[in-house]
């Protein structure tokens, strides 16, 4: 019987591709919150069935064991990572946002609980008192602002700010005093309120404000928020502590996955037993901006500097921040993204924008085959964005450009999206809290590696 989790199980006479086929990849109302998957509502998540259902059945297949290693070159907030680590497996990945990476770091390590009891004992202790003082002495005009850096002025109502300031350096000691990974465990439950005490709109993935006349009465308990956050996460935090094998690995690199195996802080090749990703849409700037949702958060819970956060959109791919050239031939590799290219250009669209997307994700499609060991199976999760209203059949281009660099296809499984939360394209016309089409589709595109 399928939990609320709704997890699919293969015995290994299942024998084929097919079970894979026959599953309903949908997972309509299933818990996509369980255990540390609820600790942050990082925009663009994939849901955790995916990777426990291709985990389950390439284990069941004797692809992958125990103590073999995932990757994900996007990890957003590691939903690969800790089903890697639910499965027995050790996790790498990438992600050039540094709030991706504290939040893939915190959902997939677990922590020794009674040390976790302490800090957070430690951490409340008489908080709710000094937030009260700030809150009185702002209000009698006696507060002593501390400056926040670089949060811009007008984003978050005053007293709170400061409130919030207030948490995080008392995180800041909690580290010194515990360790790095207690402390993270925090920042991402401070980062998790910022935005709601914040006077971002919900429900937008941009920058778009609360209309003046409402933030006003937006006067959220810092506290009160902060509290019940914490005690929910700390419950999830438990669960999947018990549950998993505190000795694996979890390698996260705040690194650039186009070049995963060159750069500094480099993934080692034939590193990999299996990947499992969830693409950005398109470039950052026109889907899911993830630098600009994550900008405030990370600065106020983290330890990011603004440049660092303004740079993240433009280095995601498909970014102007890219200094590869373009590749002409990837329109004669994939038929599919030559036919794209043309509708673009006939539509007068964006077909350079679509181009220098393509061409990043090309690169990580090769570093990808560099990291994942031979014959080994890569499941990329697409969705079928449109651009200036033009269907870009993602699935397809993956394929094709995957089968030029020598991947093998193993098989091709369509889901729909329940939850028409995401994915949106901004509207050309590009109107604030307006969208264009929406992708009810996504893919799951399995290639074995060369
Ligand atoms: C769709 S999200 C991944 C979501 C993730 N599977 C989850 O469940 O949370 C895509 C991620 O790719 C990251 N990204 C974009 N370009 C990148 C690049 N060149 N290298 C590494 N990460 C990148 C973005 O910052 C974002 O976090």
């Amino acid at each position: 019987m399928p939990d609320k989790t709704h997890q699919v199980t293969f015995n290994s006479l299942s024998g084929s591709i097919e079970a894979l086929e026959d599953v309903d990849w949908t997972f309509k109302s299933a818990d996509t919150g369980y255990l540390t998957h609820g600790l942050h509502s990082y925009p663009a998540r994939m849901i955790p069935q995916i990777p426990d259902t291709l985990l389950n059945y390439y284990k069941s297949e004797g692809v992958i064991s125990e103590g073999d290693t995932v990757y994900d070159p996007f990890s957003g907030s590691g939903t690969t990572a800790v089903e890697g680590r639910l499965h027995g497996l050790h996790a790498e990945a990438n992600d050039v946002n540094p709030l991706a990476c504290l939040l893939t770091l915190t959902k997939s390590i677990p922590l020794d609980l009674v040390e976790l009891n302490s800090a957070r004992d430690d951490l409340l202790d008489g908080l709710a008192d000094e937030l009260r003082t700030v809150r009185h002495s702002y209000e009698d005009g006696t507060l002593e602002f501390d400056e926040v850096p670089e949060i811009r002025d007008g984003w978050f109502p005053e007293p709170q700010l400061q409130e919030l300031w207030h948490i995080r350096q008392r995180i800041d000691r909690i580290e010194t005093e515990y360790s790095d990974q207690i402390a993270r465990f925090f920042r991402t439950t401070l980062s998790g309120i910022t935005r709601r005490v914040s006077y971002q709109r919900n429900g937008e993935y941009k920058r778009y404000r609360l209309p003046e006349e409402k933030r006003e009465e937006h006067d959220p308990d810092v506290f009160d928020l902060f509290q019940s956050e914490l005690s929910d996460n700390v419950a999830l935090m438990r669960s999947y502590s018990e549950k998993v094998d505190h000795s694996l690995n979890t390698a996260v690199h705040y690194a650039d996955s186009r070049t995963a195996t060159e750069n500094e802080n480099a993934v080692e090749e034939e590193s990999a037993d299996i990947v499992i990703t969830s693409p950005p849409y398109g470039d950052h700037r026109t889907t899911v901006a993830y630098g600009q949702f994550s900008q405030d958060p990370a600065i106020i819970a983290g330890d990011c500097g603004y440049d660092e956060m303004k740079d993240v959109d433009k280095i995601g791919l498909g970014g102007s921040k890219s200094d590869l050239e373009p590749i002409e031939a990837l329109e004669d590799w994939s038929s599919a993204f030559g036919a794209t290219m043309e509708t673009l250009r006939e539509n007068d669209g964006r077909a350079e924008d679509a181009l220098n997307f393509v061409r990043d994700y090309f690169e990580v499609m090769k570093e990808v085959a560099k990291i994942l060991k031979s014959g080994q199976p890569a499941a990329w999760v697409v969705a079928n964005r449109t651009m200036s209203r033009v269907n870009i059949p993602t699935h397809l281009i993956t394929r094709e450009l995957c089968e030029h660099i020598g991947y093998e296809h193993e098989v091709t499984l369509p889901r729909e999206i329940p939850t028409k939360t995401l994915p949106w394209e901004n509207a050309p016309e590009n109107v604030e809290g307006t969208k264009g089409d929406l992708m009810a589709n996504e893919n799951i595109v399995i290639m074995r590696s060369p």
